[in-house]
């Protein structure tokens, strides 16, 4: 099969490192990748929402399956986009249709999924302007610390936690008056859930599904889990707490009733099902959903994989995910985020990276690099993501830690806590 894979970071470049190891996988298109995936594969410079583009790139390529990274390129309708195209429409894309991926692109709609399907999650109330009364009454009603989210995408800077009543309803005010444009013409207010958070990532063709390996990812720039958020600064996966008495409360009272509310209310969905998870006294709820899989989460829980990855996902596209297996290494798998100086703010780019060839047994997943004159640059704030496994958390960690020092680039900065509180 020619396969293409949209998107550029390293969630994408452990994607097309897995997909290269198939015997399915004839050849790799990565649009628009980075210079990790050029390794692999053949980059195309095509934007992942550019859908005429990517529509010539596949008849030209003759491709056979389209794999989505971002979150942007579903809730935009790519899977629509294809099955309405009479050239397009017997390519599988993998990804929900345009409805399912209102589970991550609005927060509103993905509450009331919750709520009709009786899944636990938190206390929340969806505001506009006309309502906005009603908010302040709903924040008033609640002990801080308050939550508001934006309706819609904001690339992961939606949620603002605020302790005092006061600031949230001014924040409240401010985000219906365009904080964020027309995501936040909606915000879902919710009650606080105090606990430990986990990522669940799902495979479902629409009927069945497979649990992938849970993954915990630490968002925060700064020990300790501090400071600004970021895209993720690292993951492992196992995760300690997502024991076997978890993830059966966690698949009996979240996928099972996900998966059968989805195909009852005849929602497409053949793709990625990333659950947003947080434990409160060992009960789960959802924090959020999202149609995708997680970054830098793909960059652990992919390479413990041990089955074809192209089989599973034939099984999505064809329907018959219930006769493909899903086998799982068992050891831990620890990836560090390398970042550019400045980030997540605004960050240092076109730096040479050095020491990529000192890896050992570790895996190096490049998210925002590009390769120039025979070298590899720095072109984002997530520059290499460095996986590697071990026997426990901390030998996989300890490999990952050598690594991470090896590689260098001017103001290279990584957290050396990953891991800490599990
Ligand atoms: P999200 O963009 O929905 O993933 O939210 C970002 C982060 O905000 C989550 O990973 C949680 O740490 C936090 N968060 C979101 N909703 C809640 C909630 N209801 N209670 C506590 N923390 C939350
Ligand atoms: N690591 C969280 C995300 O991909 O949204």
């Amino acid at each position: 099969m020619n396969i293409l894979i949209l998107g550029s970071g390293g969630r994408e470049h452990a994607l097309a490192w897995k997909i290269r190891q198939s015997e399915k996988t004839n050849k790799l298109f990565i649009a628009p990748g980075n210079a990790g995936t050029e390794m692999i594969g053949e980059n195309v410079s095509v934007l992942a929402t550019d859908f005429s583009a990517i529509k010539h790139l596949v008849l030209e390529k003759d491709i056979n399956m389209v794999v989505v990274g971002p979150e942007v390129s579903l809730v935009n309708g790519i899977y629509d986009f294809f099955i309405n195209d009479s050239e397009l429409k017997n390519i599988p894309v993998i990804g929900p249709s345009k409805e399912g991926a209102k589970l991550e692109g609005s927060k509103k709609f993905g509450k009331e999924f919750m709520l009709r399907n009786n899944i636990p999650t938190a206390k929340y109330k969806s505001v506009t302007k006309e309502t906005l009364k009603g908010g302040i009454q709903f924040l008033e009603s609640m002990s801080p610390p308050f939550v508001l989210k934006a309706d819609g995408l904001a690339a992961g800077k939606g949620v603002i936690i605020l302790n005092d009543r006061l600031d949230a309803i001014n924040v409240l005010n401010t985000m219906l008056a365009g904080m964020f444009g027309k995501s936040s013409q909606t915000v879902v207010i919710e009650e606080f859930l105090s606990g430990i958070e986990c990522s669940v990532f799902v495979m479902s063709d629409g009927k069945d599904y497979k649990i992938l390996p849970v993954a915990k990812d630490y968002k925060r720039i700064g020990e300790g889990d501090t400071g600004l958020n970021t895209g993720g600064m690292g993951a492992i996966s196992p995760v300690p707490f997502a024991d076997n008495v978890f993830m059966d409360k966690v698949r009996e009272r979240i996928i099972e009733p996900t998966i059968s509310g989805l195909a009852k209310e005849n929602i497409v969905y053949k793709g990625f099902i990333f659950i947003g998870l947080i434990s409160v006294g060992n009960e789960p709820f959802v924090i959020e959903y999202n149609v995708r899989l997680g970054d830098p989460e793909t960059e652990v829980i992919i390479p413990r994989i041990k089955s074809d990855f192209v089989e599973l996902l034939k099984g999505v596209a064809n329907g018959n995910l219930q006769d493909k297996t899903l086998e799982i290494d068992e050891r831990y798998a620890a990836t560090v985020m390398l970042v550019s100086g400045g980030y997540p703010d605004v960050y240092e780019k076109d730096k040479i990276i050095d020491g990529l060839n000192s890896m050992n047994d570790s895996l190096v997943f490049h998210a925002g690099t590009v390769a120039k004159k025979g070298s590899v640059y720095t072109a984002g704030g997530r520059v290499l993501a460095i996986t590697s496994y071990g026997k426990t958390k901390h030998d996989a960690l300890e490999k990952s830690f050598k690594v991470a020092e090896e590689v260098t680039f001017d103001k290279k900065y990584y957290r050396k806590d990953i891991g800490f509180d599990l």
